[in-house]
């Protein structure tokens, strides 16, 4: 029992004689763990929180016809679903709306609508669009491309991105690249 007693005694004093040298050690240590517990802890906060990007949907109303003029292309989609609608006259189809792409098809930067002028330019590099969406200055190579446009149950239009529609495909003369009034 005192050979114990006198064990412990020792490395008491054996630790206390270190105290200088063993301190900042425990300093690290502890700097250590708690560091690879905040590791963990974020890791895990990651996994219950990712990151997720939300898209807006690929569908939407945009209100009855007559709250849009004719001639016009309307700014009010641009900036949340990327689409100006236009109401317009085809000389096949009669009075009636296509949606088109806000993508440039050079390398895909956002054109402005310059009333004005009567068309889309684009600020990157200079490509121009008549109000159609067909290309006719800079280096973009083919028109805007436009969307499904249609007419929801309950009369008003709604615009679906899921269809695209390409000019030089020939798909501007299918139906639902262009929705007629009559
Ligand atoms: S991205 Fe539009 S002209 Fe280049």
């Amino acid at each position: 029992m005192a050979k114990k007693i006198k064990k412990k005694e020792l490395d008491r004093r054996e630790f206390i004689a270190l105290g200088p040298v063993a301190i900042p050690w425990i300093g690290v240590a502890w700097a250590a763990f708690t560091g690879a517990t905040t590791l963990l802890l974020g890791a895990t906060g990651r996994f219950f929180f990712p990151n997720v990007l939300f898209e807006p949907p690929q569908s939407f109303k945009a209100g009855l016809p007559a709250e849009y003029t004719l001639g016009k292309v309307d700014l009010r989609w641009k900036k949340k679903f990327g689409v100006w609608l236009v109401r317009d006259v085809d000389n096949e189809r009669g009075e009636g709306f296509y949606a088109l792409s806000t993508v440039c098809t050079h390398l895909g930067c956002t054109p402005n609508w310059l009333e004005a002028e009567q068309k889309f330019k684009c600020p990157c590099h200079g490509s121009g669009f008549r109000r159609s969406g067909m290309h006719f200055e800079g280096p973009a190579p083919r028109p805007l491309e436009r969307y499904r446009v249609v007419f929801s149950e309950d009369g008003q239009i709604l615009v679906d991105k899921s269809q695209k529609f390409q000019q030089e495909k020939g798909e501007w003369t299918k139906a639902g690249s262009f929705l007629a009034l009559a």
